[in-house]
């Protein structure tokens, strides 16, 4: 314990010494202090000063604590400098930790290939959105619930659905709330447990994630910011990117031929950015708009904000009422700036006064909806990009008084 203090010391002394730092780190690791040994790893990985005999102790060290982007570092810094013990073992091991994220959402299990439990979280818990659900009930989980009627009239079911629209409008819970709705379990895919710098990596975690999911079948897989994965080829002339979107084609293709249970869902900001072979027939052929929360769903979100807040008089129904287009994002920040008023009577007070309409409407008053800046965006592919069909719900949307009027005042 000593010797960590006064290497600890030594280190704050002079922190451009990578041999203390090293010492300091190897000493923390040999007391079992493996999280503040990353710590130390990690600063000495970023400053180029972690021999490269060390890079797969240092690797499987972070595999143990499941710091995936650490691991991933070192095995691409072992691979750089030419170290070829070990490698096999670490690729192992990051492989094996994408398949625990994948399976458990960012939880922590002890074994991979753990079974995901059926999602809880229902369209009960995601408020108002009544047409919405509706569309999704009929295009998700009707066909899966009631094969045997569209087999009767030779309706073709499967393929992905995309979900779409401005951001911290609900499509992640959304997605969720599907899953749950038909009882399956919820694979989460995010990006950034796939997407990974050194070369063909990320291939290989996107199909690690289809493995994941096929092993959980029946499942929803969910592929959140699909443009991010499956960036539009004409755009991004990058043989990477094109790469990992042929790995992407080919496991939805798989999907839909092999008709393994594996419902896929996606959500994306961007439509437009995705790839348009993604969205031929059998891979994300029905493609539904996510627009901001409407008036009910405000309110449930004001809610569950304010749920833990004193407040004196506050009604959600009529401050959702005057919070048109504010995505849930937006809607956080009114209840977190009225508070900051509050806080600020407190203090200059001595009192602890309840949070009250005034405070909220004032702030309401002063946040500019988010989404507006995405429905202009929308708008211009809906009116020059020769896209209206395929964007007609989102037309359908920007005809709407309440958005017309506030697209035109751009406030
Ligand atoms: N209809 C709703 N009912 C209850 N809460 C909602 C609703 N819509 C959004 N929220 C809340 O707003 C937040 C943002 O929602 P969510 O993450 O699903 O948005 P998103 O569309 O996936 O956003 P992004 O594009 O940024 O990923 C969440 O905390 C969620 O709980
Ligand atoms: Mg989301």
């Amino acid at each position: 314990m000593d010797r960590i203090e006064s290497l600890r010391r030594a280190v704050a002394a002079s922190p451009a010494d990578p041999a203390l730092r090293l010492m300091l780190a190897e000493e923390l690791t040999g007391a079992g202090r493996r999280a503040e040994a990353l710590a130390e790893y990690e600063r000495l990985l970023t400053d180029d000063a972690l021999p490269p005999d060390t890079l797969v102790t240092v690797g499987e060290l972070a595999a143990a604590e499941q710091a995936l982007p650490l691991l991933r570092a070192c095995l691409e810094r072992a691979r750089e400098a030419g170290v070829v013990e070990g490698i096999g073992r670490l690729q192992a091991l990051a492989d094996d930790l994408v398949r625990i994220r994948v399976a458990a959402d960012g939880a922590a299990p002890a074994a991979a290939a753990v079974p995901v439990a059926p999602e809880t979280l229902t369209f009960a818990d995601v408020g108002g959105m009544t047409e919405v659900k509706k569309v999704i009930h009929r295009m998700i989980i009707l066909p899966l619930s009631r094969p045997e009627l569209y087999a009767r009239y030779g309706r073709r079911t499967g393929g992905g659905v995309l979900l779409y629209g401005p951001p911290g409008c609900g499509k992640t819970l959304l997605a969720r709330g599907t899953a749950g709705e038909c009882g399956l379990p919820f694979v989460n895919v995010r990006i950034e447990d796939v997407v990974d710098p050194y070369l063909g990596m990320s291939e290989q975690n996107l199909h690690t994630a289809f493995e994941t999911a096929r092993a959980q079948a029946p499942c929803v897989l969910f592929l959140d910011e699909l443009d991010g994965l499956a960036f539009a080829r004409h755009k991004h002339r990058g043989s990477d990117a094109r790469r990992l979107v042929d790995v992407l084609l080919q496991e939805l293709d798989a999907i839909g031929s092999d008709n393994d249970g594996v419902l896929v869902l996606a959500a994306t900001n961007a439509p437009w950015d995705v790839d348009e072979a993604m969205l031929r027939p059998g891979r994300f052929d029905r493609v539904l708009f996510v627009p901001p929360p409407d008036e009910p769903a405000r309110a449930e979100i004001l809610r569950v904000l304010l749920r833990e807040v004193p407040t004196e008089g506050v009604d959600p129904a009529a401050l959702a009422a005057r919070t048109a287009l504010f995505s849930g994002a937006d809607l956080r920040s009114v209840t977190e700036q009225a508070l900051d008023a509050v806080i600020e009577q407190a203090l200059a007070t001595g009192t602890e006064p309840p949070l009250r309409m005034a405070e909220l409407a004032a702030a309401a008053g002063a946040v500019r909806p988010s989404t507006l800046d995405w429905l202009t965006r929308a708008r211009a592919y809906v009116d020059f990009a020769n896209q209206a069909e395929r964007y007609a719900d989102v037309a359908a949307h920007l005809a709407t008084r309440e958005v017309r009027r506030r697209l035109r005042t751009g406030a």
